[in-house]
């Protein structure tokens, strides 16, 4: 949530910074803003919406001329989205950017009220820049290590002092920055994508580490002030990826990226045509040990742990737990020594999420992270850490990094029922094999995307609908409703088909359409029952079934067929056209499919 980025160089700073704030859009877009020296002294503008309305303001106001500043897009947590809550916030004598929440923002203000300050915004960012002044002597890392002792909660800041003209200055503590190191210009950064137009090299910052940057040089002090060097490390993805491809919006392009990014998660785990998990040190021995498995992650990496605890208690025989992780980390678990807490996290930044990781860790169980953002804190932190390879994942509605996490999931349910001896060899070769041609079906399935655009059309004026489905297709049923009301705003519930009759069918009419999900051959017969029951009460019924799947005639409204493999797997396909529906409905809804209203790609608060 918020995006913050800095700049020193010897381009046009204001250029850069909102070229850099548009990759990071995702990150929230309730306001926009920039701070960047002019003739030596600081320059600030910023205002309410998308940076497209920042750039308007700077068309007629006159952009920033200089070479040196720093630039946020906000998610609103303290304070509405408007004008004045904007960031950066400051004063003549240094200004400031903030990814984060200040938890005792409230004492600090009565404080700084008691030591002549006044407040201007409701933020809690506001704070940090007057505790900063109060401190200012003229010693900036001084000051950061001063005020950043007194201050509660996570934050990365992106600092300039007007006596520094020539530097920017960060800190982080539990949200994410990077330093971005050019040829004679450097930069600071929420995350990678907005550093790729100008460089791939760049510096991680850890907990309370503090840096100095200017056009040629990178310092990094501790909390001690004792200076820290460390390894240069590069990005793996090129600035293309985080580009739209020509495709209309970036969901469009993640969408049709699936086939190449499973392909380029699973491949380099295949040996031999067995899973082999070597590069975390994961051996048959030690999978197999494991008493029991935790899969904990928030909203669609969730819903991904769900289709994984399917697929491993069905195979493996293990039991899977799968929690939010905003549950999980306030309910004390019974994790520990002999367990494995698996934590899904596309960003590898989910505030929630990485909790549940020293959670997890402090009662003794092992973690394994499945992440997709290189050198993100929870990749960092886990003991064991696999990369799911989706590219950056831009929209805000996640689609491509859904699919790989639940290949991965198949993966391990593969790997891990061969370690416990209870399939064979053969038998997880042969596994292996059908999942490595599922990117082939979702390619087939997206050469004609009407099937979708059609259900999309069935559906679009519905206030309310629900998602059906049994056992794999109820968990991917929960996704595909999750889709659809994030980018559609159309209410929408995910119940197993088997519960409709114990309250949820009291919801259907002839305005409530149901999307029912019967991939599973073995429970398709009862499933089409509850379709009858849901059709005979008004319900417009549209199905997604395998293409082979034996359907009555009128069993329901519209029928989506999905190309077959094993039953088993036919989840990472049906993904694909339950993401299509929610896609173009949204389109025909008029909405911005990947900047949906409210939310924020990367959730770095509770
Ligand atoms: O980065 P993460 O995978 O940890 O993010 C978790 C959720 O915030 C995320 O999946 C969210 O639910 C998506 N917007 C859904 O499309």
């Amino acid at each position: 949530m918020c995006g913050i980025v800095g700049y020193v160089g010897k381009r046009n700073c204001a250029d850069v910074l909102v070229g850099s704030l548009r990759k990071l859009e995702y990150r929230g877009y309730d306001s926009a803003g920039i701070a960047v020296f002019e003739n030596n002294k600081i320059k600030v503008e910023k205002c309410q919406g998308k940076l497209d309305n920042l750039v308007a303001k700077m068309e007629r106001d006159g952009k920033p001329s200089g070479v040196c500043g720093i630039g946020h897009t906000r998610w609103a947590t303290h304070g509405e989205p408007s004008d004045i809550n904007s960031h950066p916030h400051g004063n003549k004598r240094l200004s400031i950017v903030h990814n984060g929440i200040i938890e005792n923002y409230a004492k600090l203000k009565i404080f700084l009220e008691e030591q002549g300050y006044s407040f201007v915004s409701q933020t809690d960012t506001e704070t940090v820049s007057k505790l900063l002044d109060y401190y200012y002597d003229g010693a900036p890392v001084d000051t950061i290590i001063r005020a950043i002792s007194e201050v509660e909660g996570s934050y990365a800041l992106g600092i300039i002092f007007r006596d520094f003209p020539d530097r920017i200055f960060a800190v982080r503590k539990d949200s994410p920055l990077i330093i971005g190191v050019g040829e004679g210009e450097n930069f600071i950064a929420s995350d990678v994508p907005a550093i790729l137009n100008y460089t791939k090299n760049y510096y991680l910052l850890e907990q309370d580490e503090i840096a100095v940057i200017s056009r040629d040089e990178v310092i990094i002090y501790d909390i001690h002030k004792e200076i820290v060097h460390k390894e240069l490390q590069t990005a793996d993805w090129d600035a293309d990826a985080a580009e739209k491809g020509g495709y209309e919006h970036f969901m469009l392009k993640e969408i049709h990226e699936q086939p190449t990014a499973i392909k380029t998660t699973i491949t380099p785990r295949i040996n031999e045509g067995m899973p082999d998990f070597s590069e975390c040190g994961l051996t048959d021995e030690i999978l197999a040990s494991y008493r029991n498995i935790y899969i904990v992650a928030c909203g669609t990496a969730m819903h991904a742990g769900m289709v994984g605890k399917y697929v491993i208690e069905k195979l493996a025989r293990t039991p899977v737990t799968v929690d939010m992780a905003s549950e999980f980390r306030y309910r004390d678990p019974i994790v520990g020594e002999g367990d494995l807490v698996i934590l899904i996290s596309q960003s590898g930044e989910t505030a929630d999420t990485k909790e549940a990781l020293n959670i997890s860790k402090r009662k003794g169980a092992k973690t394994l992270a499945l992440v997709n953002v290189k050198g993100s804190s929870i990749a960092r932190e886990a003991d064991m850490v696999m990369y799911t390879h989706a590219g950056p994942e831009i929209s805000v509605a996640s689609t491509k990094a859904f699919t790989v996490q639940i290949s991965m999931m198949y993966m391990l349910a593969f790997k891990l029922a061969y370690a416990k001896g209870v399939i064979t060899e053969e038998k997880c070769r042969e596994y292996v094999s059908e999942l490595l041609e599922v990117p082939a079906l979702i390619e087939k399935y997206l050469s004609d995307k009407n099937e979708a655009q059609y259900a999309a059309s069935r559906i679009m004026n519905a206030e309310s609908l629900l998602y059906i489905g049994r056992g794999l297709d109820y968990a991917l049923s929960m996704e595909g409703s999750l889709k659809l009301k994030e980018i559609s705003y159309i209410h929408s519930e995910a119940y197993a088909a088997g519960e409709l009759k114990h309250g949820p069918i009291a919801l259907i009419s002839d305005q409530t359409p149901v999307i029912a999900i019967a991939t599973q051959s073995d429970v398709l017969e009862k499933t089409v029952s509850n379709i009858e029951e849901v059709k005979s009460r008004g319900a417009k019924v549209v199905l997604m079934c395998g293409e082979n799947a034996q359907i009555g005639e009128g069993v329901a409204d519209y029928v989506i067929r999905i190309p077959e493999c094993d039953k088993l797997l036919m989840p990472i396909v049906a993904a694909v056209p339950l993401q299509l529906i929610a896609y173009y409905t949204a389109i025909l809804r008029g909405n911005d499919v990947d900047q949906p209203r409210n939310l924020a790609k990367s959730v770095t608060v509770e």
